[in-house]
């Protein structure tokens, strides 16, 4: 391993403090060598496993690339984006201890980054200055098939979970995400769902242990930080907690072939019909098919005109033979042929959903860059009672007017979600929710111009379908981070602004969060735009 002079790092890091300091820290205690951030690092990591070799500033050739290698949002990957003085990508559990103790010493905001897949980029993006922990590097991935039970770090992908896992049984598998390079620290601690969801429920509820260092720089595993804490952590967002360093996971079984299919219907081949009957299928047929729903706009080729498109996506936890003969019972408009399925294993049909071909081999999971980047906008909504035709209708002619800017992706609940009561995890939207809406807005140009156009595209669809989706609160899914929700500026009163955002995102089980919060981070040192907030009286 190379050997960094730490006095170098040191002097290099300090003058870039006391900079910051100078300007947004007034009062920062930073003024002996002997007192700086970078050697409070040093001293509080293990030696054997060199922090200065996990340490890039600015002034770091490869400051840029690190940083950039997990920015997974175009928009915020531009010149004005303020940017981390400094970057600390852990090796090591003693690094991530380090990294808390000393900038709560010293005052400073640090964001946590895993997979860097926040909408908002809140992971590696702050107002405020602020540094970045970076936990790409510690990635491991054990599995165990004797007990059905992983370990996996936070660094790692979903795409390397899945795969090594099916390395080691064709019958085992993950309900997570759809999106192989996503990360473990964000997916989990915000909740996590995919196309297993109506058989096995989130992600979280197949969790069942963690280990995560608190505000005091303690190494906790679900005995040692209490069941309250380990509670927050499965679906409140990990960085409002502590900084979690991996997760246990429960495996379930999946058959050794699995059967998709993907079909779509126009406005011309009776998509209202057949959405509208989607409706009252999706969130009611068997568990083990998942049938996500996407409505865009096309051109008519032969009128020459747009219309509408709705997309079925699917997954079925058994053979094309059982799926052909559920459907034509339960879903006939469908019209789903066995032509039209394809049987695989569990592992192919991950590719099959990130769009990839399904003949690829399998270690492009192990990809950790996608294919390519975008510039992006999510939002989020919950559906409670069916849609009617004409309400379809509008939505329709809205998306056309929109000329296609902003793309719906209904993924359908009921089945396990439903039995699972909504106190069970911090994410409460169980039994009463149909299923949830994604609004997308992807564009692949830059300039604020043409962003704020998309942006103001996705509001003006999230107003209209203010009808149709759930009140008091308006709810939304914390994974689909949304800054039109509310921000906290994490001033004296945080829960004040906290609420805002809090309730959208958690209903009634919000105060309990802010219970949580208040007890093991009562100073608020973990915190982000987007955070649990402190009770006020904690502060006086
Ligand atoms: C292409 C794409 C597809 C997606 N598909 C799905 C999907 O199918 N299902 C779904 O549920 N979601 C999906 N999401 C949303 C995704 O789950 C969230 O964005 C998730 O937070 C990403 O995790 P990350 O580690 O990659 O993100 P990051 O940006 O690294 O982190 C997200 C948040 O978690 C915090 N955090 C990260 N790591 C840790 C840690 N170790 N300890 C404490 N806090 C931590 C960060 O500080 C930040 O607040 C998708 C997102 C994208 C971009
Ligand atoms: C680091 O450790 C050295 C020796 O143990 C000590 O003299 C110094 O004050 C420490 N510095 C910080 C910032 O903790
Ligand atoms: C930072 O840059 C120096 C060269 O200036 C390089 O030797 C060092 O390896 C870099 N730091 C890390 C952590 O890699
Ligand atoms: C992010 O921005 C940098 C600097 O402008 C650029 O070099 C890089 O290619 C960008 N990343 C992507 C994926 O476009
Ligand atoms: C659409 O529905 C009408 C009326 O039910 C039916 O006659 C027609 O064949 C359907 N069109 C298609 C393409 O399925
Ligand atoms: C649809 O047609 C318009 C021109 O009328 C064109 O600009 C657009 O790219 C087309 N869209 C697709 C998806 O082909
Ligand atoms: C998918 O991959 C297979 C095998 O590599 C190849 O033959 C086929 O053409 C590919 N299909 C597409 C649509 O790229
Ligand atoms: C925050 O609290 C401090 C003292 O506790 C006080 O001086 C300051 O005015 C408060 N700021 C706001 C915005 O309330």
């Amino acid at each position: 391993m190379e050997v960094i002079s730490p006095h170098r790092i040191q002097r290099l890091l300090f003058l870039n403090i006391v900079l910051l300091s100078v300007i947004a820290f007034p009062a920062l205690a930073v003024n002996s060598t002997d007192n700086t951030f970078l050697s409070c690092l040093v001293n509080h990591s293990e030696s054997s496993y060199p922090i200065s070799s996990a340490i890039f500033t600015p002034k770091n050739d490869s400051f840029s690339s690190v940083l950039q290698a997990y920015v997974r949002n175009l928009r915020l990957n531009t010149s004005t984006t303020p940017k981390p003085f400094l970057i600390v990508t852990a090796l090591h559990v003693s690094h991530v201890q380090a990294s808390i103790i000393c900038a709560k010493k010293h005052n400073l905001l640090m964001k946590i980054r895993s997979g860097g897949h926040d909408y908002e980029g809140v992971s590696y993006v702050a107002a405020d200055p602020f540094f970045i922990l970076d936990m790409f590097p510690l990635r491991s991935i054990e599995v165990d098939i004797a007990t059905e039970t992983a370990w996996v770090q936070t660094g790692a992908t979903l795409g390397e979970v899945y795969y090594r896992i099916a390395e080691k049984s064709k019958i085992h598998g993950f309900p997570a995400g759809v999106c192989p390079s996503v990360g473990v620290g964000g997916h989990i601690s915000g909740g996590g769902y995919g196309n297993m969801m109506r058989k096995y429920g989130l992600t979280v509820d197949n969790v069942i242990d963690a280990q995560m260092v608190d505000v005091e720089g303690r190494l906790l595993d679900r005995k040692s930080m209490t069941e309250d804490l380990f509670w927050a952590i499965t679906g409140g967002g990990g960085s409002s907690f502590g900084v979690i360093i991996a997760y246990k996971i429960k495996l379930v079984r999946v058959p050794d072939t699995v059967t998709v299919f993907k079909v779509t219907k126009t406005l011309e081949e009776n998509a209202t019909d057949i959405v509208y009957e989607w409706q009252h299928v999706a969130p009611t047929i068997s568990n083990d098919l998942f049938i996500r729903l996407i409505l865009d706009v096309v051109n008519d080729t032969q009128k020459g005109t747009k219309t509408g498109r709705a997309t079925f996506i699917a997954l079925f936890l058994g053979d094309s033979k059982s799926l052909v003969s559920l459907l034509n019972e339960k879903f006939p408009q469908l019209g789903v042929k066995q032509s039209d399925s394809i049987e695989t294993s569990w592992l192919r049909s991950v590719l099959f959903f990130a769009d990839i071909n399904i003949s690829a081999p399998v270690e492009v999971l192990l990809d950790r860059q996608p294919k390519s980047l975008i510039y992006l906008k999510r939002k989020s909504d919950y559906v409670q009672e069916p849609i009617s035709k004409a309400g379809l209708e509008g939505i329709w002619k809205k998306l056309i007017e929109l000329d296609n800017a902003v793309t719906l992706y209904f993924n359908p609940y009921g089945g396990r979600m439903s039995e699972i009561p909504s106190t069970a995890t911090p994410f409460p939207h169980r039994a009463g929710n149909l299923w949830k809406i994604q609004y997308q807005a992807n564009w692949n140009q830059a300039g604020n111009q043409i962003g704020d156009h998309y942006i103001n595209m996705a509001r003006i669809l999230h107003n209209y379908m203010t009808p149709f989706v759930s009140k008091n609160p308006r709810s939304a899914f914390l994974n689909y981070r949304d800054f039109d929700l509310g921000i906290n500026h994490n001033c004296n009163d945080s829960y004040t602004e906290g609420r805002v955002y809090g309730v959208k995102y958690f209903n009634n089980n919000f105060n309990r969060l802010v219970e949580i919060k208040t007890k093991v981070d009562p100073h608020n040192f973990f915190r982000n735009e987007q955070s649990i907030p402190t009770l006020p009286l904690a502060k006086s």
